[in-house]
């Protein structure tokens, strides 16, 4: 399929795009709850008015579905995760962290059966689409913990202080909504009250004990071909069937998935260009792992008489990496067809080895394969 924007970005672009969408969709889903709640509290506010309030609750909704769908498809589209667009509205059958990414898609198909009752809502009668639109409610906190449950961003203090914003936010609603009401409704106050108090009890203690711990990853349900790989893993294809257990992929970037082992896919091209007295290879490779940035391997060499290869004679690898400050720099230190070992550093400091074991295809000049990397010595 085709995506106008999406369509035109790098497999990390849609990575930082799925991230963000998500970051967005929560805070308007939370506004548009926040305004759903208020929306039947009187206010002596002239400058807001009941019909103000409902306008913007509807237009915010409509957005925050917009919003949804680009944030499903460039998490399909970034390829890292095994992430299928039906994944977006059938939920718990994805490979991926199964849980955690179908409460995302329930909350996804509860907020669609809103608005497509929205829409027939003068044939379907108010109280079937009151009853529909309760849902709403329902969606906030599946929405919540997914986010909590499957982002990249958990441990950064701003995407928890973002999920914490949005909890309060909707609290302090609830409290208002229970102490304005009256008559019949009294009754509610109490369970609203308790329920109030719990939800974000639970939701502080599901992400101490869940995604702010160690080897959340694995237990979240990522596949194990996305997991890190050993230090002691060389065998061909081994970058990406460790177990151990890694912090979610792509985590940050991330500064601190250089500190242990890990794997990566990378894909790209080749270009060989002629140099006086031999020839460059020019590798350009998109990493897309726990690890994710690019890496660009040139190589210089004279052609091997009758063999077509390469006898190298000079290397130049650079790694760049999400998160990190400085490209890494080095070269290769051993080279094996079309396996190879390098040495990179950082201005921090940080001294990796890496090992990358690629297929070329010649005819499009195509490369595809792994990477896998740990500190040096390791
Ligand atoms: C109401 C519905 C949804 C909301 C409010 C929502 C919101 C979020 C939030 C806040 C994050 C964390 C972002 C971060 O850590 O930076 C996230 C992550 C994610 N969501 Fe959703 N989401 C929803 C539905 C879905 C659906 C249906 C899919 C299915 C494809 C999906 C796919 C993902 C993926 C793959 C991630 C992880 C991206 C990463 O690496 O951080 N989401 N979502």
């Amino acid at each position: 399929m085709s995506f106008p924007l999406a369509a035109t970005l790098s497999p990390s672009a849609y990575w930082y795009l799925a991230r963000g969408t998500g970051a967005v969709a929560l805070v308007l889903l939370t506004v548009s709850v926040v305004l759903g709640i208020l929306g039947s509290v009187r206010f002596t506010a002239p400058r807001w008015p009941r019909f103000a309030i409902d306008a913007v609750h509807r237009d915010v909704s409509l957005l925050v579905l917009v919003v949804l769908v680009i944030h499903i498809v460039t998490s399909v589209l970034d390829g890292f995760a095994p992430i299928r667009l039906f994944d977006g509205v059938i939920p718990f059958v994805t490979p991926y962290r199964p849980l955690w990414m179908g409460l995302g898609t329930v909350a996804f198909d509860l907020m669609l059966a809103i608005a497509i009752t929205s829409l027939v809502r003068r044939r379907l009668g108010y109280q079937a689409w009151r009853a529909v639109h309760w849902l709403a409610y329902a969606s906030w906190p599946v929405a919540v913990l997914h986010g909590l449950g499957t982002g990249s961003d958990v441990k950064q203090w701003w995407m928890l202080a973002l999920t914490a914003a949005c909890i309060v936010a909707v609290l302090v609603a609830v409290w208002t909504r229970i102490a304005s009401t009256s008559g019949e409704y009294t009754g509610l106050r109490a369970p609203a009250t308790a329920l109030a108090v719990v939800t974000p009890i639970g939701l502080a203690v599901f992400t101490l004990a869940g995604p702010l711990q160690h080897g959340w990853a694995r237990r979240a349900g990522t596949p194990q071909t996305l997991l890190g790989a050993p230090a002691s893993s060389g065998s061909p294809g081994s970058a990406s069937s460790s177990t151990s257990s890694a912090p979610p992929p792509a985590s940050s970037g991330s500064s601190s998935a250089l500190g242990g082992s890990w794997g990566a896919s990378v894909n790209g091209t080749v270009t060989e260009g002629q140099a006086p007295g031999g020839a460059i290879v020019d590798l350009a490779l998109q990493v897309n792992g726990r690890v994710r940035g690019r890496l660009r391997v040139r190589l210089g060499g004279v052609p091997i008489d009758g063999g077509g290869g390469l006898s190298m004679t000079g290397s130049q690898v650079d790694l760049a990496v999400a998160g990190q400050p400085s490209v890494l720099q080095g070269r290769i230190v051993s080279l094996r067809g079309e396996e190879f070992d390098a040495r990179v550093s950082g201005a921090a400091g940080t001294t990796l080895d890496l090992h990358a074991q690629l297929q070329i295809d010649t005819n499009d000049n195509k490369v595809t394969g792994t990477l896998s990397g740990a500190p040096a010595g390791a």
